[in-house]
C-alpha cells in the first residue's frame, strides 16, 4: 500500500453514528492507516478484534487513566497474550495521566502508568500517551522509568516551550482536530513552532472533530483537515506535511510499511 497518512490514535471503535463499514471505506479509499487505542481492560479486546476487518487498522492495547481502578495482573496477562496472537498490536496505549476529571487517585493513575511503561519496555513496543492537565508528572515519569520505547503524546495540549523540552527527550508530539479550532492559540504555536521530525497526526475520533466539522462526530478520515491546518501554518504543502508525518510514524511502528 502507498501510505498517503498514518493517523496514530483513532478510536475506531467508538464510533456512534458512523457506521464502522464506511468508516474504513473512507480509509481504504484514501490509503489511510488508522492506529486504534485501547481504553479500559474490556476494550483491549473489543481493539484486537476491530482491527482486523481491514489492513488499515493496527492497534495499541493499554489501560486509560480513568479506567485504571480495573487495572489488575490479569490484565498485564491479557495484554501480552493478545500481543503474542495479533501481529497487528503495535504499541501500548492509551496509557497516561489525567488531573482534569478527577484528581482523587492520582498515585493510583502514577502507578498503574509506570507499570504499563515498564510492560512497554519489556515488550520492546512505542507508548502512546494520554496527559491532561498532568504535564510535568507525565514527563517526570517517563524521564525515570522509560528505558527504550518510543513514546507519543496524543492529542496534545500543552505550551510550545513543554512541547519542546518533550521533543530534547525523544518524545514524538501528536497533533488532532483542536489544531483546527479557531481559538487554539496555543495547538497552533505547537504546530507552527516544532520540528517536523517530532510531529504526527491523529483524530482522537469520535471526539474534537476538526473544523469544519466541529461539534460533529469525528471520523478517522478527517485527519486530512488536520494535516491541511498545518500545512496552511506552516506555509508548506500539505504533500510535506502527510509525507514527513508518515515517515516519523513508520520509524515508530515499522511494521506498518509491510
Ligand atoms: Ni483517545
Amino acid at each position: 500500500m502507498n501510505i498517503s497518512i498514518i493517523n496514530t490514535h483513532s478510536h475506531i471503535n467508538m464510533l456512534k453514528e458512523t457506521p464502522i463499514e464506511d468508516a474504513i471505506k473512507e480509509l481504504e479509499e484514501n490509503n489511510i492507516i488508522a492506529l486504534v487505542p485501547s481504553s479500559s481492560t474490556t476494550d483491549i479486546f473489543d481493539v484486537d478484534k476491530v482491527i482486523k476487518k481491514s489492513d488499515n487498522l493496527y492497534g495499541y492495547v493499554g489501560v486509560f487513566p480513568e479506567e485504571v481502578k480495573d487495572f489488575c495482573d490479569k490484565t498485564l496477562y491479557d495484554m501480552e497474550e493478545i500481543i503474542k496472537n495479533n501481529n497487528k498490536i503495535v504499541g501500548i496505549g492509551e496509557v497516561g495521566l489525567d488531573y482534569y476529571w478527577d484528581k482523587s487517585f492520582k498515585d493510583l493513575q502514577k502507578e498503574v502508568f509506570i507499570k504499563q511503561i515498564e510492560f512497554a519496555n519489556q515488550m520492546n513496543l512505542p507508548l502512546n500517551i494520554h496527559s491532561r492537565e498532568a504535564h510535568f508528572d507525565t514527563l517526570d515519569i517517563l524521564k525515570k522509568y522509560n528505558k527504550n520505547s518510543k513514546a507519543i503524546l496524543h492529542c496534545f495540549s500543552g505550551s510550545l516551550e513543554f512541547a519542546k523540552e518533550c521533543i530534547k527527550e525523544g518524545i514524538y508530539i501528536s497533533l488532532g482536530g483542536v489544531v483546527t479550532f479557531k481559538n487554539a492559540k496555543s495547538a497552533k504555536e505547537v504546530a507552527k513552532g516544532i520540528p517536523l521530525e517530532y510531529l504526527l497526526l491523529e483524530t482522537d475520533d469520535p471526539y474534537l472533530a476538526p473544523v469544519p466539522f466541529r461539534g460533529k462526530e469525528n471520523r478517522p478520515y478527517y485527519v486530512k483537515y488536520v494535516a491541511e491546518e498545518i500545512a496552511n501554518l506552516r506555509d508548506i504543502s500539505v504533500e510535506e506535511v502527510t509525507q514527513l508525518t508518515t515517515e516519523n510514524a513508520l520509524k515508530i511502528f515499522p511494521q506498518l510499511s509491510a
